[in-house]
Parts: structure tokens; C-alpha cells; sequence
């Protein structure tokens, strides 16, 4: 797998994803502003990875603050933390890195400024480590629902390029190929921005899983076919109700999916789950720019020039086209997600059996 995200000699080095699969370049952030610059342009995405991007861009920004006491550095890092918070709408994991970190600040408050900013780039280094362990355990829990032989179809890019590293959407597809399972995966090109041809062929491929790129309007067909077995998308905000948001284009998949009797799982951190928000329909939607429908990688223009254009990023499936939501607290109904936030709640009542496939 090629790393998405380091912290390295007080820098931030990032994967520049907009040139794959052509270029492998990594930026050196050394800023939170670049930080920023990186989410909002693209070169990081997919909602864990934004979150692990925006926690080191509040310790790059913490690190730069000259301040002597708490209150004054505090009262720089919420301006920086604003910033980075700005760049993407939807994604919750961005809110809660940045929420994370802020948190983090405050209650070493008396450990003095140095201190500090010393602890939030350790914070920052171990919101990494915990996101690729959290994959591993999505894959543990989600492999029991992929059987030998399956075709699994995913949307857009959930997978080690999205995240620390492992995937989530991909993570059970990996645990269940290290399982000794034949799987096959058809990847949506992922119109318009193509994150399912340009980063998920592209990293199925580098790691030796068989994948098979299909445009975003065949996936009915091949389903018509039965070579489709069952669908793994990842998710940017899963809310209360068990509504997610994910790449637009998912919710078109999960009806697909419902037409023909399969099971659509959403595969995602707990960090992704925001119970604040109680239906899909409060979600903010990322609108773009026209120029990602009009032209192909930014160079070739399809579209006759003015055209009216609409480029939401993301759209919302609602729950009851989920078959479950893999986390790595295990698998659960969409209805049960709420019960995560309730502390008195018995988990092993509600989580879904590891090999029993919903
Ligand atoms: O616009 P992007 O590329 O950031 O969108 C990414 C997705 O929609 C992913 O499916 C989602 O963030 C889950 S990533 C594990």
C-alpha cells in the first residue's frame, strides 16, 4: 500500500491524489495553510484522510503560534483550526479532528505553550496510527459477509488512499483476499472527478486484487447479469437515523442494489458517525466547481462552452437501503447506529454476527 499521510521532520507530506495514477508526487506541507490548500484542492481526500489531514494541520499551525500563556495561544489556534474546518463541508471526520485536537489543547492547558505543541503533533501522529488499526478491524468484521468467489461492487474511492492506510470499503475486500477467498471487484469510475478509475483501479491493481473498471451507468446491467454479488461504499457522515452521505453517485447504487435483492454495506470509522444530525436531509452537500463536470482531469473540455452545470459532490442514501454499516465496533443495522452514542447501550445485542451475512 502507498502511504497517503506522514508527519516527517515537522512536515506534513502528503500524496498529491489529483496526478494519479499518471505520477506519484508527494507534497511537503510545511504550513497549516497548505494543509488546507491540500484538502480543498483534492490532493487529500476521502473523509478519514481529511480528518488525519486537518489534526496535523492544527499542529503545524499550533507549532507556529508565538504565545506565552494558554489563553493567548488558544486564542490563535481557534482562527487556524476556523480555516482548516472551511475547506469541505460534508466530511464530518474534518469537524471532528479539529474538535479533537481543540479538545486535546484545552486539557493539557497547564502543561505550558512548548508542551503543548509537542502534545497536539503527537495527537496528530496517533489519529493516524488509530485510523489504520480501526480499518483493520472494519476488515475483520466486514470479511465474514464477502464469500468465496464474490464479485463486490464499490463506488468512488474508500479505500488505503482514502484513509491511513487499509481502506475502509476495501478493508473487508483485503481481510477477505488475505482469508484465501477468490474476490473479484468491479470499481465505478466515479464520475466526475473519477476516483474510482484513477485511485481504486489504480490501488486494487498495485496490490494485486482483481478489479475490473466499469463506467458509473453499467452497474445495473451487470447486476441485471448476476455478476454482481453484494456492494461496499464508504461514507463521509453517517447521521442518527442511519442516513449516510457518501461520493454522489452511491445512492443510485444502493436502489440498484435494492432492485435486485443484494446487500449494500457502508463501511466507516465510528468517527464518521455524527448523532448531532438526526435525518440525511441536514447533511451539507458540497456543491463544486462546474469546471470538474465540463472538462475530463482539467485539461478536456466535453461540454459546449456556458452550459448550465450542477456538481453536488455527494448525495444521501437513505437507511433503508442499507444492508449495514460496518464500523469497527462491528456491523450494525442502520436503525441500531444511535445505540453507539449511548453509553448504557449492550452492543452484542445489536452487532451483527461476523459470519452471519445480513
Ligand atoms: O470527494 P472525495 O474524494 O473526498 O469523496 C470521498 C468519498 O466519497 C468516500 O467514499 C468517503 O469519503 C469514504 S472514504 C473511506
Amino acid at each position: 500500500m502507498i502511504p497517503t499521510i506522514e508527519w516527517k521532520d515537522g512536515k506534513v507530506l502528503m500524496l498529491d491524489q489529483t496526478k494519479l495514477p499518471g505520477e506519484i508526487v508527494y507534497v511537503d506541507c510545511a504550513d497549516y495553510k497548505t494543509v488546507a490548500k491540500g484538502i480543498k484542492e483534492l490532493w487529500i481526500r476521502g473523509a478519514p484522510a481529511i480528518g488525519i489531514a486537518a489534526a496535523m494541520g492544527v499542529a503545524l499551525a499550533a507549532r507556529d503560534i508565538k504565545a506565552k500563556d494558554f489563553d493567548s495561544f488558544y486564542g490563535k489556534l481557534v482562527p487556524a483550526c476556523d480555516h482548516l474546518a472551511a475547506q469541505r463541508p460534508t466530511a464530518v471526520n474534518l469537524f471532528w479532528a479539529i474538535d479533537r485536537m481543540k479538545r486535546f489543547a484545552a486539557l493539557h492547558r497547564d502543561e505550558g505553550v512548548a508542551k503543548i505543541k509537542e502534545l497536539l503533533a503527537r495527537e496528530a501522529c496517533k489519529v493516524l496510527e488509530e485510523d489504520i488499526k480501526i480499518n483493520r478491524a472494519i476488515g475483520e468484521f466486514g470479511a465474514g459477509f464477502i464469500r468465496d468467489g464474490d464479485t463486490v461492487l464499490t463506488h468512488c474511492n474508500a479505500g488505503s488512499l482514502a484513509t491511513g492506510g487499509y481502506g475502509t470499503a476495501t478493508a473487508p475486500i483485503r481481510v477477505a483476499v488475505e482469508q484465501g477467498k477468490r474476490i473479484k471487484v468491479f470499481a465505478d469510475e466515479t464520475r466526475p472527478v473519477l476516483q474510482g478509475a484513477r485511485l481504486t483501479a489504480w490501488e486494487l491493481m498495485h496490490d494485486g486484487i482483481d478489479v475490473t473498471l466499469i463506467t458509473d451507468n453499467m452497474a445495473g446491467y451487470f447486476m441485471q447479469k448476476g455478476e454482481i454479488d453484494l456492494a461496499v461504499v464508504g461514507t463521509d457522515r453517517t447521521v442518527r437515523n442511519g442516513d449516510v452521505a457518501n461520493k454522489i453517485g452511491t445512492y443510485t447504487v444502493a436502489v440498484l442494489c435494492k432492485e435486485h435483492g443484494l446487500p449494500f454495506y457502508v463501511a466507516a470509522p465510528t468517527s464518521t458517525i455524527d448523532l448531532s444530525m438526526p435525518s440525511g436531509e441536514h447533511i451539507p452537500i458540497e456543491e463544486r466547481h462546474p469546471c470538474e463536470v465540463t472538462d475530463v482531469c482539467g485539461s478536456l473540455c466535453i461540454a459546449p462552452r456556458g452550459v448550465k452545470v450542477k456538481n453536488p459532490a455527494f448525495d444521501v442514501t437513505p437507511a433503508r437501503y442499507i444492508t449495514a454499516i460496518i464500523t469497527e465496533k462491528g456491523a450494525f443495522r442502520p436503525r441500531d447506529i444511535r445505540k453507539l452514542g449511548d453509553a448504557g447501550a449492550d452492543l452484542d445485542k445489536v452487532r451483527i454476527k461476523r459470519e452471519e451475512r445480513p
